[in-house]
Order: structure tokens, then C-alpha cells, then sequence
């Protein structure tokens, strides 16, 4: 997905620690960039749109964009009658949002601490924004999404498949490629069930391309 912000412009940094202070700061140097590159839909590819909306618009109620960057996807969450509000910890992407479209909420926040009450949400889209946690955070933020969604609410994640639990130099910080099938065993063991997976190979300089759809569990026995 960032591959491109390497286009000679502006030299990349690569952060290697997956720590989300620095995360937030690689982000912030190049949000705009990031939001050239990437901030509207039109950048998105529409299988991706597709799915996305076919699995966050099944149930009224608030849908957190979780990692909502520049907020194109928040914002056609919202073009499809969706309530959805986006949290980013890169206050830079935030202004921005507001700006672009300011009819829509956005707030300052983490995907570690989720500004809402449990089983308060109908959904969470997770779009390429777990791909820079430490592999052991993921369970955590998972049971955060866990959380605050209502038994039955939709979980869809984009992420970067790959057949270990891996770094890459991706280009704004150390990012994770995950083996699809790890992904879904950590959502099953956060308590989603996997209802539909999206792949797609490497194309047209972008890396291939995994997303899971999972429904939280109704009730968690275990
Ligand atoms: C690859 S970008 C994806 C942005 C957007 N979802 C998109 O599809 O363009 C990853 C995003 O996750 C955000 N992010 C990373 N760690 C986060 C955290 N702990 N809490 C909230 N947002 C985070 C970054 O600031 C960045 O906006």
C-alpha cells in the first residue's frame, strides 16, 4: 500500500520498533503525502469499497473507523447512511478530515483505549491500521475491538498477508506482514468468528492484499 511514498520527494524513515509514539510521529512527518497518495476513495480499490460496505452497513448503529488516517473511508461509511466516526492518533490526519469533511466526527485516539462504552458499536473497520503493532499487541487491541462492539457487530480488517509473522521496510514505519490463516486464529481467539475473507496478489506496484470480515461471537464461553 505505501509503496509509493518512496517516490524520491522525500526520503523515508523507516522506524523500527512498532511503538506507537513513533508511529504516530512517522505518520505525522508524512500525512501529506500519506494523504495525496492515499486520502480519497478514488485510491481505493473497489473490491475493497465493496466489501467494506457490505459488511459494515448490515446493522444500524455506530461504526468506529479505527485508524481512519486521512478519513475517505469514514467519509463513504458515511455516503452510505452509515453513523461512522473516525479515530486516528496522528493529529495531522485528524485536522485534516475535519477540514475535508466537516460534517463528519473525528477525534484524536488510540486503538488501545477506545473512546466508547462497551458493546456500544455496530462495527469497526480496521483498514490497514493493525499492520504496525507489535505481534503480542494485537491480541489487546483485538479485545479492545472486542469490547466495545455489540455481540454480532462486524469487524472488517485490511491487512498484508505474508507466510510468517514478519517485519518489511514499509515505508513510513515497521509494519507486520501476517499469514492469513494466524490472523483469523487471533480473531477467533479475541471471540469473532470469520464470516468472509478478501485476497488479492501483488498488482500494479501495490503488495498483495489480505481483509477479513468477522462477526463478534454473541457470547464468549470460553
Ligand atoms: C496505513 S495507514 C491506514 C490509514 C487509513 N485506514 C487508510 O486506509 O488509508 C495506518 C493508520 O493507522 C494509524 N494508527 C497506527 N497505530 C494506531 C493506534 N495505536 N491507534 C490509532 N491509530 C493508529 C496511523 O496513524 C495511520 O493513520
Amino acid at each position: 500500500m505505501l509503496s509509493r511514498l518512496n517516490d524520491g520527494r522525500r526520503r523515508a524513515v523507516v522506524i523500527e520498533s512498532g511503538d506507537v509514539d513513533e508511529v504516530q510521529r512517522a505518520y505525522g512527518l508524512r500525512s501529506a503525502l500519506y494523504i495525496e497518495l492515499f486520502g480519497t476513495t478514488a485510491q481505493v480499490h473497489a473490491d475493497d469499497l465493496a466489501l467494506i460496505g457490505r459488511h459494515l452497513t448490515i446493522r444500524p448503529g455506530a461504526v468506529l473507523d479505527v485508524g481512519c488516517g486521512p478519513g475517505h473511508l469514514t467519509e463513504h461509511l458515511r455516503s452510505l447512511d452509515i453513523d461512522a466516526a473516525g479515530i486516528d492518533i496522528v493529529p495531522e490526519f485528524i485536522l485534516h478530515a475535519r477540514s475535508t469533511h466537516p460534517l463528519g466526527r473525528y477525534e484524536v485516539g488510540s486503538m488501545e483505549q477506545l473512546p466508547a462504552a462497551a458493546e456500544s458499536v455496530a462495527g469497526i473497520l480496521a483498514w490497514y491500521s493493525l499492520i504496525h503493532l507489535l505481534p503480542d499487541a494485537l491480541d489487546r487491541v483485538l479485545g479492545e475491538f472486542r469490547r466495545v462492539l455489540v455481540p454480532g457487530g462486524t469487524l472488517v480488517a485490511g491487512f498484508f498477508p505474508g507466510e510468517r509473522i514478519i517485519t518489511f521496510e514499509h515505508k513510513v514505519a515497521t509494519a507486520w506482514f501476517w499469514p492469513v490463516d494466524e490472523f483469523s486464529a487471533r480473531l477467533g481467539k479475541a471471540g469473532f468468528t470469520e464470516v468472509e475473507r478478501q485476497l488479492r496478489p501483488a498488482e500494479d506496484g501495490h503488495r498483495s492484499h489480505a481483509a477479513i470480515a468477522a462477526i463478534a461471537e454473541t457470547r464468549r464461553t470460553r
